[in-house]
């Protein structure tokens, strides 16, 4: 399937969902409030992949991205209830010790990029499209 549909509607305030895209994991986080001060604080200038958080989402109360590490292709950790999500409350990349932030920028570690937002539409409020 080219593209998919995914209804948001169970996924809690704080919570996050893994979902399958063209054979990739995509995940996409219920942001909390807190989550996305701390992302829009960020100075461009502390980011080695320089993006706003406003750049990277459509609705700021929802995270959409791939969820590969940019250095080797392992599966961040974060996405689930009781996972470490790193030094930036993001996502953490156990294969070699890439931290992610909650845009799911790159903050520390060796992974030179940002996770990738895929390309993706809200149908409602509650439901998205991926690809
Ligand atoms: Fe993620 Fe190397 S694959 S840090």
């Amino acid at each position: 399937l080219s593209s998919i549909e995914v209804d948001l509607s169970q996924v809690p305030v704080g919570q996050a969902v893994t979902v399958k895209w063209r054979g990739k994991p995509v995940f996409i986080r219920h942001r909390t409030e807190e989550e996305i001060k701390e992302a829009e604080a960020v100075p461009l200038g502390e980011l080695r992949d320089p993006q706003t958080d406003e750049q990277r989402v459509k609705k700021p109360e929802w995270l959409v991205v791939i969820g590969v590490c940019t250095h080797l292709g392992c599966v961040p950790l974060g996405n689930k209830p009781g996972e470490p999500r790193g030094d930036y409350g993001g996502w953490f990349c156990p294969c070699h010790g890439s931290h992610y932030d909650t845009s799911g920028r790159i903050r520390k570690g060796p992974a030179p990029l940002n996770l990738t937002v895929p390309d993706y539409a809200f149908l409602t409020d509650t439901s998205v499209r991926i690809g």
